[in-house]
């Protein structure tokens, strides 16, 4: 596992907006240009509007002109892995050999890789077809 994500990922974590839940999520990823990216979750009252951590990374990941994800850290009380939502984000810009670390505040947890998270991801060959 990459420390830097680690910590990277654990400081965007002491950030999170989270009183609903009270589920702080922190997450950092590298690049395929060897930049990182870090978010973490921000909710509202308006419980549909939150955003994950790792949809937040993911959009500065975006705006910076990145665009392929290589690693890929999650951060939170019990080394919880991505949710569904994010997953599918994860998926349309990594392959499935990414690794997914997902560890608490002392770095204790595993790596997956996305295929095994996610073996059913909707695929581009679905879209498009107008049936
Ligand atoms: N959350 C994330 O940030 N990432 C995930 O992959 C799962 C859930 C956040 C959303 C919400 O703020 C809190 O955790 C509880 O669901």
């Amino acid at each position: 596992m990459n420390p830097e994500l680690i910590s990277l990922a654990t400081h965007a974590r002491s950030n999170a907006y989270c009183p609903y839940s009270g589920y702080a999520v922190g997450c950092a990823l590298l690049t395929s240009k060897g930049q990182t990216f870090v978010g973490c979750n921000f909710e509202n009252l308006s419980y549909g509007a939150c955003i994950c951590a790792e949809r937040g990374a993911i959009g500065a990941m975006i705006v910076a002109g990145d665009r392929e994800i290589s690693e890929l850290t999650v951060v939170t009380c019990d080394g919880g892995t991505p949710c569904g939502m994010c997953l599918q984000v994860i998926h349309e810009f990594a392959g499935p050999d990414l690794r997914i670390n997902c560890v608490d505040p002392q770095g204790k947890g595993r790596t997956y890789n996305l295929r095994e998270l996610f073996p059913f991801a909707f695929h581009s060959d679905k879209v498009g077809k107008n049936n």
